[in-house]
């Protein structure tokens, strides 16, 4: 292969600012593709004072000429594709030309999302918090080979094989739901906003708008374009979600990290060049799960406000707390990041002291290793001075205030891995690169 797949992967608990950063590095890269994750992902891009939330299409999607492919490791529900997909029309794009997905991946079945609500909501206090988009049910029917994928669509007796799958999943709907004495007409409305068979049979035509587009065998399309042009692999959550490395059970159902690129891309490890791994300058996490530097005080509320911690998916305030410096060398670790991005910095501006995570406490003994169970860390913080200053207008890093590129200083000398972009607002103008 003439050319190599560059990868961007958050690197905490999502929402990190990835479509931003791959909206600003798409304009070098002709081809973007998704590789894990579904319509959990809510990716926003801000342009020519427009905003927009990408969940399962890439975020090269904006990009003038850009191919975007949706890769076999991604999980795909075709009605919330279509509605993505119209939204992306209305501003003139037609995404049949623009998009390509792999006939292997696999389909989120409308009783997957009515698996994830009846699931979580019989945990109770155990929940995930998931996006209930139907991501844990869809990726367990897939590793038990019992799945649907995009390639099926286009066989005979694709409906027929929906009614079977559709059957076994309400039997055990039943099941969970009798054990929790849960009413499953009322869940069904609370997940579609009306009946199951209303919503299948939407479903059933966004299946139809599916077949619109390029199902391609990707592996051979990823390796016929990376003769020709450089890929850039966007990830989806963070590593800390990530279901083998992440705060296991409270993680997704897909491997966010870098080794996710080969698998869901069906790229070998020698294809990844770069990789790009984007932090915030603090904190967040949505849903449930530990976090060793949330701030449950006024300092916390004022991060969530500043920095508008809200869910782009789900709408939920997002928990807030102090950059995890411990957890991001981790993340760099497993990743082999190569290329660091800090966004946000400037959420930080008002504060008059920065604080930082350098090490945990585990069962009394100071660690710089994350714990098999990361309830058990307390963090062991450095303290910084603010800058105080608003860094919002900068637009070159010598226009960074010194105790800003201290800062930053210490975080890459704490990593061993440099920042070479700094994000400083939402919009794709305000972004500095060294
Ligand atoms: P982006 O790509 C933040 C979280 C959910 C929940 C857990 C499992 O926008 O960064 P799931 O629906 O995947 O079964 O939920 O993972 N989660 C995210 N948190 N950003 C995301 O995506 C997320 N996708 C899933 O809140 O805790
Ligand atoms: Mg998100």
């Amino acid at each position: 292969m003439k050319n190599k797949v560059d990868v961007v992967l958050g690197l905490q608990w999502g929402d990190e600012g990835k479509g931003k950063i791959v909206d600003v590095l798409a304009a070098a890269y002709p081809a973007v593709a998704r590789f894990q994750g579904g319509p959990n992902a809510g990716h926003s891009l801000q342009f020519d004072g427009k905003s927009f939330v990408v969940r399962s299409i890439p975020s090269g999607i904006f990009r003038e000429g850009s191919e975007n492919i949706i890769g076999n490791g991604v999980v795909l529900d075709p009605l919330a594709f279509r509605e993505e997909c119209r939204s992306v029309a209305a501003m003139g794009i037609v995404p049949e030309k623009r998009i390509a997905i792999s006939t292997k991946a696999h389909l989120i079945l409308p009783t997957h999302r009515l698996l994830d609500a009846v699931k979580e909501a019989a945990a109770g206090k155990g929940k995930i918090g998931s996006t209930l988009k139907g991501i844990g049910p869809a990726y367990t029917d897939k590793i038990s080979r019992q799945g649907l994928r995009t390639g099926d669509c286009l066989t005979p007796g694709f409906v027929q094989k929906f009614g079977e799958h559709t059957a076994k999943h309400l039997e055990t709907i039943k099941l969970i739901a009798e054990g929790a004495g849960l009413d499953i007409p009322a869940l069904e409305d609370k997940v579609f906003g009306c009946s199951l068979a209303q919503y299948t049979a939407s479903w059933l035509e966004a299946v139809e708008f599916l077949k619109g587009f390029r199902l391609v065998n990707c592996e051979y399309f990823v390796s016929s374009l990376l003769e020709r042009t450089p890929l850039l692999a966007e990830g989806a959550q963070g590593s800390l979600l990530d279901i083998d490395y992440g705060s296991y059970p409270f993680v997704t159902s897909s491997n966010t990290t870098c080794g996710g690129v080969c698998t869901g891309l069906g790229v070998p490890p020698s294809a990844v060049g770069k990789v790009f791994g984007i932090f915030k300058a603090y904190c967040t996490r949505v849903g449930s799960g530990p976090f060793p530097t949330e701030l449950n005080d006024s300092t916390g509320e004022e991060l969530r406000r500043i920095g508008h911690e809200f869910g782009a998916v789900t709408g939920r305030p997002r928990r807030t707390g102090w950059l995890d410096l411990v957890a991001l060398k981790y993340s760099v670790m497993v990743n082999g990041v190569t290329h660091l991005i800090m966004m946000k910095s400037d959420c930080l501006d008002t504060f008059s002291a920065i604080k930082a995570c350098t090490s945990y406490k585990v069962k009394g003994v100071v660690t710089e290793e994350l714990p098999f169970d990361l309830a058990d860390a307390e963090p062991v913080y450095t303290e910084f001075p603010g800058w105080q200053q608003d860094l919002t207008g900068a637009r070159s890093f010598s226009e960074l205030p010194a105790r800003f590129t201290e800062y930053i200083d210490f975080i890459e000398g704490y990593i061993g891995v440099p920042v070479k972009i700094i994000s400083l607002g939402p919009d794709r103008e305000a972004t500095i690169e060294r």
